[in-house]
């Protein structure tokens, strides 16, 4: 499409500043918007292609002015209507246990008979399918490139569990245009309206890089993971220090992993909380933590999570007091929340992480 056409479709001059370049786009989308018109009409039909026109002359336009693409603000607020909660686990240093604990958390949580998906964020190297002995085919990023639909991606595991493998997923998010993001959003809002969410626990892997800050503040929950070790105690500060900063009123919980007794866990959260108190004013809470246990080695062996393989271990028995903690405060929540706006808010974080970095260079 030559450059005077693109103009033309955002009707605006040429020479006019990014600003009202995506005003002009925002008012189009509103306008074209397809939620507005009547499901499968022909006004449907002619908004989609309108919308695509308007994404395809937006992006010449920006991509021109030398500028990243970025996926810009439609101006219609998505309505959070939905009733989903989502908790992101990570840690700021690798291989604190991540991957199994959201694997058992996730069974014991089932048990509570609550409806529980996994979204396997995590790019490290036991994810989620390997614990449970699977070879998922396909993952969230086919969905959202609009070639598999996400009923299609989503597996079974463990009597119930709902597993979206996503490691793909993140990437796509940033880079999809307009109409396939609004396809995503609406498959998602069809699946939470059927009542197919209730908890979505997201395993988001470790450190400090774009994806996995863009899902923690993205999320209405997070939790933390740490162990003793000095080094993951510091990336467990460093990590929430970033959190906090970014958002301050983000709900911060820690779980400490591979400790000996009670009272070491309590000790190690203690001094994480002291920290984040004095330096940065805000209290973190205290979910729990797990003691060390060769039934979690074992279990990985296995391939099956430790809550189901040795239901009477410590480990499992951790996991059981957690997971308590985590449904009774589930049913004192007035507002989950929505899974669609995550998912917005999560593609917007992303895209203003890669403006930032792009700025540095
Ligand atoms: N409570 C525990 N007791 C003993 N071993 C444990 C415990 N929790 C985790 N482990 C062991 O630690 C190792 C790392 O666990 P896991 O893969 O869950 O970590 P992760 O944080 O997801 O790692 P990554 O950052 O690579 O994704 C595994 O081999 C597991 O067996
Ligand atoms: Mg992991």
């Amino acid at each position: 499409m030559d450059l005077k056409a693109c103009y033309d479709i955002l009707e605006i001059e040429k020479g006019a500043s990014l600003q009202e370049i995506k005003q002009a786009y925002r008012d189009l989308i509103r306008v074209w918007h397809p939620d507005r018109f009547p499901a499968g009409s022909r006004l449907t039909e002619k908004a989609e292609k309108k919308i695509k026109a308007v994404n395809d002359a937006y992006r010449t336009i920006v991509s021109n002015m030398g500028t990243i693409v970025p996926p810009p603000d439609d101006g219609m607020e998505v309505e959070d209507t939905g009733n989903t909660r989502i908790i992101a686990v990570a840690s700021g240093k690798g291989g604190v246990g991540k991957t199994n604990f959201s694997l058992n958390i996730a069974v014991a949580l089932k048990e509570l008979k609550e409806n529980i998906t996994i979204l396997d964020a995590d790019l490290g190297m036991a994810n989620i399918d390997v614990l449970c002995g699977l070879a998922p085919r396909f993952n969230l990023g086919d969905v959202i490139r609009r070639e598999r639909r996400l009923e299609e991606v989503i597996l079974e595991i463990c009597g119930g569990i709902k597993l979206i493998p996503g490691v793909s997923g993140v990437e796509a998010l940033t880079s999809i245009d307009k109409t396939d993001q609004l396809s995503f959003l609406q498959e998602i809002r069809k699946l939470e309206s059927e009542g197919r969410f209730g908890i979505v626990l997201i395993d988001v892997g470790a450190g400090m890089g774009a994806g996995v800050t863009g899902f923690l503040l993205a999320a209405g929950e997070i939790i933390i993971i740490t162990t003793p070790e000095p080094t993951a105690l510091m990336d467990a500060y460093a990590l929430i220090k970033t959190v906090l900063l970014k958002k301050p009123n983000a709900d911060v919980g820690v779980v400490v992993n591979m400790v000996k007794s009670k009272d070491e866990a309590e000790r190690i959260f203690s001094s994480i909380n002291r920290i984040t108190s004095s330096f940065l004013h805000k209290e973190i809470k205290y979910l729990g933590y797990i003691r060390n246990d060769r039934a979690v080695q074992l279990s990985v062996k296995k391939q099956t999570p430790y809550y189901l393989a040795y239901p009477n271990s410590k480990a499992a028995d951790c996991i059981r007091e957690i997971a308590g903690g985590i449904s009774r405060k589930g049913s004192e929540m007035q507002h989950r929340g929505g899974i669609q706006s995550f998912f917005k808010r999560m593609s917007t974080l992303l895209f203003d992480s890669r403006e930032e970095e792009e700025a540095k260079v």
